[in-house]
C-alpha cells in the first residue's frame, strides 16, 4: 500500500468486527508511527492501548457513569471554537448530517442522534482503544506534533489492514480514563481512537466526507 492508498482507504471507521487485534500488530503499527516528525524531535506523544477484558471493564466504568453524568466530566479544552465562523461551521453541520443520513436518523430524532452518539462510548466497538495524550507542559507546536503522530497511527493502521476511528469524543472523560490508565497527572488526554477490522455491512461505514477544492486553502505562487 502506497502513502496515497493509505490516506484515501482512511476514513472513520464507526462499526468494528468482533475479531482481535494481536498485540504483535499494534505495537507494529506504534512503532512505525514513532517515525513521525516533531519540532526539536521532542517526540511529545503519550499512547495507553487497551484491548480485551480490560477494555471491557473499563467501557463498564464508563456505561455505569454515562447514567447520571451523560455528559461525561467536561473536556480540558475547547473541542471546537465557541462560535465557529463559516467555512467550518457548514462543514461541521454537513458532516454530522451525511453521517446520521447514512443510518436514516432524521435531524428532530433527538434520541435517535443520541443513542448513536453514545456508540462513540463503546469505541464503535472496536476491540482496541487506544488513548492519545501529552504533557500539559506542551504548548500548540507540540500538539500540532501529537497530530501528526496520530494521523501516522491511522495510515500505519491502513497498512495493517485495519481501520481506526479518532474519537475526541473521549474527551469528556478525562478524570475517569486518566485514573483508569494510571496517567500521570502532568498528561493531558487529547483524544481516544477505535482500532481494528472494519465491518463492510455497517450502513455507517459507507459515509464518505468530501474535501474542499485545493483552491480554497492553498496559493502558489513564483511557478
Ligand atoms: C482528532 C479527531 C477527533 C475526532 N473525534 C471524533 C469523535 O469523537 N467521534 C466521531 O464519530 N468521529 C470523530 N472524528 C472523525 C471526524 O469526524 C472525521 O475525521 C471527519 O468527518 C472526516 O471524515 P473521515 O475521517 O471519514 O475522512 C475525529 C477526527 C479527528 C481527526
Amino acid at each position: 500500500m502506497n502513502v496515497t492508498e493509505a490516506l484515501k482507504t482512511r476514513i472513520s471507521c464507526r462499526a468494528f468486527l468482533d475479531r482481535p487485534v494481536p498485540e504483535a500488530t499494534v505495537r507494529a503499527i506504534l512503532d512505525g508511527a514513532k517515525w513521525s516528525p516533531s519540532g526539536g524531535n521532542l517526540q511529545p506523544w503519550h499512547v495507553h492501548v487497551v484491548t480485551g477484558a480490560r477494555l471491557a471493564e473499563f467501557l463498564a466504568l464508563i456505561a455505569e457513569k454515562q447514567k447520571t453524568t451523560p455528559f461525561g466530566e467536561g473536556s480540558e479544552y475547547d473541542i471546537y471554537p465557541k462560535d465557529l465562523k463559516e467555512p467550518y461551521k457548514s462543514r461541521r453541520f454537513k458532516c454530522g448530517e451525511d453521517m446520521y443520513a447514512t443510518l436514516g436518523i432524521a435531524r428532530e430524532d433527538k434520541a435517535g442522534r443520541l443513542m448513536q452518539f453514545a456508540r462513540n462510548f463503546r469505541a464503535f466497538d472496536a476491540p482496541v482503544a487506544l488513548f492519545f495524550a501529552i504533557d500539559r507542559q506542551m504548548g500548540i507546536d507540540q500538539w500540532a506534533d501529537l497530530g501528526m503522530f496520530t494521523q501516522s497511527v491511522m495510515l500505519m493502521a491502513r497498512e495493517h489492514g485495519l481501520h481506526t476511528c479518532a474519537q475526541e469524543a473521549w474527551a469528556i472523560w478525562p478524570k475517569t480514563i486518566a485514573e483508569f490508565l494510571n496517567m500521570p497527572p502532568e498528561l493531558m488526554l487529547f483524544c481516544g481512537m477505535g482500532l481494528g477490522f472494519m465491518d463492510e455491512t455497517a450502513p455507517i461505514n459507507r459515509l464518505r466526507t468530501d474535501r474542499a477544492p485545493m483552491e480554497e486553502w492553498a496559493s502558489f505562487s513564483g511557478f
